[in-house]
């Protein structure tokens, strides 16, 4: 045996590991077990025919089993159609095989009839992206998504039409077809089964639960089903039950005779405070007893959380931001939680979110405001967390041990140590033994595990779990076990490399079945290897990467054995190729791996200077990172070793931001102010589920075809001398307000409370705004401006995306005149930023916002400022940029001012509406910017909207670009068509 006598004289404790050092010479004998293939391959639109079925273990794609191991992303949460390459990308090169998208009706219907897929709006160019990347697709169109977004996903047109939504009622099942047919029209060109695409799952609805037992429950599923099919969509159809109730479970609904094609999936999203629920193997069972709820159909967790949304600040329901909800579920969280699940039997995993993206413009349901970070394990701004340590752990090995797609609950294993729940699991075919062990405990343990006639030490984390292998095929040797977790193995030209992870300190004990003595040699690290009773023992304590070269006459290959700890194990990228597979390690990213003949060509970012190392098929004698052919040296692993580092980004400056110009607007509080061509609210019957008071006209502007952001009213009367105040009653989504003017003169604002945990539950926000007046006789016009917010969701499918938005009633005290009010909101939707980039204020009717605008008499203005006025005031500046190529910089805008001052800001980005920031609520006070709509290199217009109480001085403070990531690589960014007005 050949020790490396420096590693060696390192080891702290290497006697006390009572580990003999065994002499040298001797050969291992190869495993018993026969090598169990490649890897499964990678999906792609091969032109190829594919079968997609399952059974109650697992998926099972061309006769394959695979474990979906998904991160949940959303296409209109990114709107830069290039930055979608670069999040999936970093999801597949994380251990992800699939990704799964919402779509969102809303975000595609302007009206009626009308359904846009260009622009950002580019579904077709998102599956195109997906099946590049090699991921599978799960396609999420409703029609109801919930997902955080205004009304459910629901458009807002939809709000004003009759027909119950969520049912079998016709008049809604009209327009739900012609949604249908739009999307089904694009999908069904990215099929998996028909090798055109990557789409492998589709779902229907969303956790639909009110009408389960009802007839028109049922039958508005089995529409949707027969629809689907009709439409030429044939993979395996799904819906996700909130919770694990047996909510459409197979046969619960009518799917016109066809059987198998159906999955039941449910959502998850367990308190980070409670232990882990059991609902696989190990669970108690679903409502009728059956351990999945669904016994012929495979564990699926359609939904399961990696993160949470977090709601706007304020007094009671503060939202605390998105580094609370990484914080409470953190990494730890994500290992304990997913790898119960898998101990459960659930071999669909979909992590919502894994990149939560922006709810820009008028996207936001009530509930959550324009960040939907989601404390994803990637951030907002693309950039990686400490949770994707567990997720590319997780992801890797389930893709490399197929042995995990088929598992039986095994005899229980009593592990004597306290707070530490074991699961014990088996793979009936090839017998490796699966092993979770959780601490749901406060304090860090190393737990007692019986195994194979030995007790294992096995260190565990307070509120933590480890995954351990025995009986596993490392290629062509057999792991007798280990206490670190399994995360690959794989065939590099003539070697195997099988790569194990844990906590960086851990120590580890990692035994080969090797019927005689193998050659052993520690390259890097330190271990302590010893070889007794056919097995070589090698403990390591963990600390970057320990490498052991194993080799062995009667072994067909040698093996590298690589011990990484997990900041390392997420520099460690395996690909497979046509040529075989590729392990690229040091890197911070790496995007593709293409042998070219004798080249491994490969992209991928580096943020600092790194090594690049490269283990590749026989015959692979360069290497080149990103077009450059690098210089490179073979190293005794058995890999090919760039000579320089890589360097790493370079520096990116951002701009200060000034030349601010500005102008006042609301012209309509004007009590001469021209409305003659704004709609009259003639309509005496209104589609809202808000009631309109007897003999009022109806006042909600969804009616009038008015449905997202601001809308104006304003009313004239007469005959109202000796009123002494009048109240205007209006419903608006949370953060929602009032502001009103007599005669031009400002009567005040008013703000929705703040909703408690109550209120947000039930959705209703309606107020009443009372304020002192004395109009004296003659005629009077009254200006109200309606900040509407949102439309609330419809979780319950009782119509609560119909809740009335905008004014309710008005009443005076002291005189009761009769009011005739006109109303104005939105102008039509922007032809390529949607009909969710604009609200109804008087400078986005005029296209202040938009990159072009000429603003003739703007005047300067410095910030800080301090001013105090009821309503709007808009500020405009431009800035040039100049990142330098091959450098992604994610940039975002950060408002800084005294919470005290109350007052908003819409943030115009070249005429993209970036999100809504309320000073005195919080808690966002960056939003990110996306590279696209954000020209990196050249110039770009900012616009801030800014709304003012008049109750205190208003702002704003400061506004600065700021930096959230910089990466030398990156994709290229095409820029995202941003139109100026049209002249
Ligand atoms: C689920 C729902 C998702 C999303 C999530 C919370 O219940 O299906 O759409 O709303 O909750 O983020």
């Amino acid at each position: 045996m050949v020790l490396s006598r420096r590693t060696f004289s390192t080891i702290a404790g290497t006697a006390a590991l009572g580990l003999s050092l065994g002499g040298s010479g001797e050969a291992c004998v190869a495993a018993a077990t026969a090598p169990t293939g490649p890897a499964p391959g990678t999906p792609a639109a091969d032109r190829r025919r594919h079968t997609v079925g399952f059974d109650h273990y697992s998926m099972i794609v061309d006769g394959r089993r695979v474990v979906l191991w998904s991160g949940e992303m959303h296409p209109f949460r990114l709107p830069s159609p290039s930055l979608w390459r670069d999040v999936l990308h970093k999801l597949r090169a994380h251990g992800y095989n699939t990704v799964s998208v919402y779509v969102s009706w809303n975000y595609h219907s302007p009206a009626p009839g009308s359904y846009d897929f260009t622009g950002v709006r580019d579904l077709d160019l998102f599956l195109r992206t997906a099946a590049e990347t090699g991921l599978y697709v799960t396609l999420r169109p409703g029609p109801y998504i919930n997902a955080e977004v205004d009304a459910g996903g629901f458009p807002g047109w939809l709000t004003a039409t009759r027909g119950r939504a969520r049912t079998a009622d016709p008049a809604y099942l009209r327009h739900v077809d012609e949604w249908l047919t739009a999307v089904n029209r694009i999908a069904v060109r990215h099929l998996y089964t028909r090798g055109t695409g990557t789409i492998l799952l589709y779902q229907l609805e969303n956790e639909y639960a009110n009408h389960v037992t009802e007839h028109t429950g049922r039958a508005y599923m089995a529409h949707l089903y027969r629809k689907v099919r009709a439409d030429g969509i044939d993979v395996p159809l799904f819906h996700n039950d909130k919770g694990r109730n047996g909510h459409w479970a197979p046969g619960t609904f009518d799917t016109g005779g066809e059987r198998g094609r159906w999955l039941y999936g449910f959502d998850g999203y367990p308190s980070p405070f409670k232990r882990p629920p059991d609902w696989g193997y190990f669970g108690r069972g679903g409502p009728e007893g059956g351990s999945t709820a669904s016994p012929r159909t495979p564990g699926f967790l359609a939904e399961f959380g990696g993160g949470w949304f977090d709601p706007w600040g304020g007094a009671e329901f503060r939202g605390k931001g998105y580094a609370e909800s990484r914080r409470t579920r953190d990494a730890a969280y994500e290992r304990r939680f997913y790898l119960t699940n898998l101990a459960n039997g659930i071999t669909l995993h979909n992590v919502y979110m894994t990149f939560g993206g922006t709810s820009w413009g008028w996207l936001p349901a009530p509930v959550v405001y324009t960040s939907y970070d989601y404390g994803a394990a990637l951030d907002e701004a693309r950039q990686p967390t400490a949770k994707l340590v567990p997720m590319h752990q997780i992801g890797q090995l389930l893709h490399h041990f197929p042995d995990l797609a088929k598992l039986d609950r095994a005899e229980d294993v009593s592990v004597a140590t306290p707070g530490v729940r074991a699961y014990h699991l088996v793979n009936p075919d090839t017998g490796a033994h699966i092993l979770v062990l959780r601490n749901d405990g406060p304090s860090d343990t190393v737990a007692a595990v019986p195994l194979g006639g030995t007790t294992l030490r096995v260190p565990v984390r307070a509120l933590d779990a480890r995954l351990l292998a025995a009986g596993i095929s490392l290629g062509r040797r057999t792991l007798r076990h280990s206490t670190a977790q399994p995360m690959l193995r794989l065939a590099a030209g003539r070697q195997d490399v099988a790569v194990f992870t844990g906590r960086t300190g851990e120590v580890t004990e990692t035994v080969l079945e090797c019927a005689v003595r193998p050659a052993v040699t520690v390259l890097e690290g330190a271990a302590d290897c010893a070889y007794d009773n056919g097995a070589l023992r090698v403990r390591a304590r963990l600390d970057g990467l320990t490498r052991i070269a194993v080799t062995g006459g009667g072994a067909a290959a040698p093996l590298l054995l690589l011990l990484a700890d997990d900041r390392t194990s997420v520099r460690l990228w395996p690909r497979t190729t046509p040529s075989g597979p590729v392990l690229v390690y040091g890197p911070a990213l790496l995007r593709t791996a293409v042998l070219h003949g004798p080249t491994a060509a490969l992209t991928g970012d580096t943020t600092e200077e790194a090594d690049l190392e490269v283990w590749a098929p026989r015959g692979v004698a360069a290497v080149a990172w990103n077009g450059t052919r690098l210089r490179t040296r073979v190293t005794r692993s058995g890999s090919l070793r760039a000579e320089r580092r890589l360097p790493g980004a370079g520096a990116v400056r951002l701009p200060p931001l000034t030349g601010w110009r500005r102008k006042a607007e609301n012209p309509e509080s004007a009590a001469d102010f021209d409305d003659s061509a704004w709609r009259t609210t003639d309509l005496a019957r209104s589609a809202a589920t808000t009631p309109v008071p007897a003999g009022e006209p109806v006042l909600f502007a969804d009616d009038y075809g008015f449905h997202y952001g601001d809308v104006w009213y304003r009313g004239r009367f007469e005959g109202a001398a000796g009123a002494r105040s009048v109240s205007l009653s209006y419903i608006t989504g949370t953060q929602g307000l009032l502001m009103a003017w007599l005669d031009g003169r400002p009567l005040g604002t008013h703000r929705m409370p703040v909703p408690d945990a109550k209120t947000v539950r039930q959705g209703t926000w309606t107020a009443t705004a009372t304020f002192p007046v004395a109009p004296g006789g003659g005629s009077h016009v009254l200006s109200v401006l309606v900040r509407r917010m949102q439309h609330d969701q419809d979780g319950r499918a009782d119509d609560t995306h119909k809740a009335g938005r905008g004014l309710v009633s008005v009443t005076f005290d002291g005189a009761s005149p009769a009011v005739r009010w006109r109303i104005r909101g939105e102008a039509a939707p922007d032809p390529v930023r949607g009909p969710l980039n604009n609200g109804g204020l008087y400078g986005e009717r005029q296209g202040w916002h938009l990159p072009g605008f000429r603003g003739h008499g703007w005047k300067p203005a410095y910030f800080p400022r301090s001013e105090r006025r009821q309503g709007v005031v808009w500020y405009r500046t431009r800035f040039r940029l100049s990142v330098a190529p091959g450098t992604d910089a994610s940039i975002g805008l950060t408002l800084m001012d005294d919470p005290a001052r109350a007052y908003r800001v819409q943030i115009f980005l070249n005429g993209w509406n970036m999100g809504q920031y309320i000073n005195d609520v919080g808690p966002q006070h960056t939003f990110v910017l996306p590279n696209g709509v954000l020209n990196t290199r050249g110039v770009n217009t900012l616009a801030l909207a800014v709304l003012s109480d008049g109750t205190t001085p208003s702002g704003p403070g400061r506004v600065d670009l700021t930096l959230l990531g910089r990466a030398a690589g990156g994709v290229p960014v095409t820029p995202v068509n941003s139109p100026g007005p049209a002249h």
